[in-house]
């Protein structure tokens, strides 16, 4: 039997909606959206159109079309650093985020964009105050996750949007390890670009995601090409969701990723935490009484998400996962998970750790294999 336990990097399986929508889609419509003018276009069309309500709905975006389709959220995280930071600002940021917000502004330093990395505690907290101290007159935006892909640590984002409306700076939210499980309310949260992968939990296909930009915000487009719209000009249209999205939309993810967020508004987003939380308390449970084995991150369910990080002593984290994966049939993800800066902060760098994260179609009976098998691993 195989187990999955990599929901943090892709969640697997599906609802079964999810495929029916993919396939739907490429079997019966499968035009370019919007495009041709003709009915398959308009069908296509059609779909992008509810996918953007669903998204818009689900986040309290008070505009669909601020609602920018993205192949990923390292795609979306780009357009908005990329498109919005200009020589001469300076941007702060938590020392918890992926690569996909840490590559992007090392090569903005390159720039003239100076950052501030504000540290997170061993478990992966931040300190609003912290925040807060690092604000300088150039200050033009923060960026940070809303849960920690390595600890599973939630941050203070109510909090750190508050600071961001008080002082005029913007503030832009990489949810890849939330969107789907935790509330988010672009509104009440003062977020002012929200960044989104689809293949998480969201349960979309890989190659989905979006990025939503609030009215107002002045932001330079990542790619120009083909929109379908103002097309005897060369450059790109000015209003949205054009001027951020040429070429060719992906019709089958988008309308897996309709799919999945109706999925988890059927289902309640409460329930979907609950049974994740459940099972993710009974993983820390089951391995913090292993000997040998070292569990990071807060022990407390409502710190978290369903992402555990643990290492057994004397045992390199990418033999544990080999064994996990060769003997066990567990899927695991070892080493440092994209995330070098998180490892540093919470002490695990350079060799990372073993991480399981669950899915809302895990069982109780994964759970349990999961904890006898690092039983004997750990001897
Ligand atoms: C916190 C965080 N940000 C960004 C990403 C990048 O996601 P994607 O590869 O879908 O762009 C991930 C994925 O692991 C993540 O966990």
């Amino acid at each position: 039997m195989t187990i999955y336990l990599d929901n943090a990097a892709t969640s697997f399986p599906k609802p079964e909606s999810v495929y029916k929508a993919v396939s739907d889609t490429l079997k019966k419509y499968g035009s370019s959206p919007g495009r041709g003018g003709h009915k398959m276009s308009m069908q296509t069309e059609r779909i992008i159109f509810e996918t953007r309500e669903r998204i818009a709905s689900f986040f309290n975006i008070p505009y669909s079309s601020n609602v920018i389709f993205t192949f990923n959220v390292t795609m979306g995280i780009n357009l908005a650093l990329k498109g919005f930071l200009k020589a001469g600002d300076h941007v702060l940021t938590s020392s918890m985020e992926h690569n996909a917000v840490m590559r992007p502004l090392k090569r903005l330093e390159k720039e003239g964009i100076s950052k501030t990395v504000v540290k997170c505690s061993k478990e992966g907290f931040l300190n609003p105050k912290d925040i807060e101290k690092e604000i300088k007159s150039n200050t033009k935006l923060i960026v940070i996750t809303h849960a920690s892909n390595v600890t599973g640590t939630i941050l203070p984002i109510r909090e750190v949007g508050e600071i961001a409306k008080k002082k005029g700076i913007a503030f832009l939210l990489d949810a890849a390890q939330s969107a789907g499980l935790l509330p988010i309310d672009v509104q009440k949260d003062n977020i002012d670009m929200l960044g989104c992968t689809g293949h998480k939990s969201l349960f979309g296909p890989q190659g989905t995601g979006f990025l939503y930009i609030k009215d107002g915000l002045d932001v330079k487009p990542l790619i120009e090409g083909g929109t379908g719209s103002n097309s005897e000009s060369d450059e790109m249209p000015d209003f949205f969701p054009d001027k951020f999205q040429a070429g060719t939309l992906n019709t089958p993810g988008i309308a897996g990723l309709g799919a999945g967020i109706e999925f988890i508004q059927k289902e309640g987003l409460k329930n979907i935490r609950d049974k994740e939380m459940h099972l993710t308390t009974k993983i820390m449970n089951g391995l913090k009484n292993i000997k040998g084995v070292k569990l990071y991150g807060s022990l407390n369910p409502s710190d978290r998400v369903a992402v555990i990080s643990f290492n057994i002593e004397g045992k390199d984290p990418a033999y544990v996962g080999n064994i996990l994966n060769e003997k066990y049939d567990i899927m695991s993800r070892v080493g440092l998970h994209c995330a070098p800066n998180a490892h540093r902060t919470i002490g695990t760098f350079p060799v990372g750790t073993v991480r399981v994260s669950v899915g809302y179609f895990n069982t109780e009976d994964d759970i349990e294999i999961l904890i006898k098998t690092v039983r004997d691993i750990a001897g």
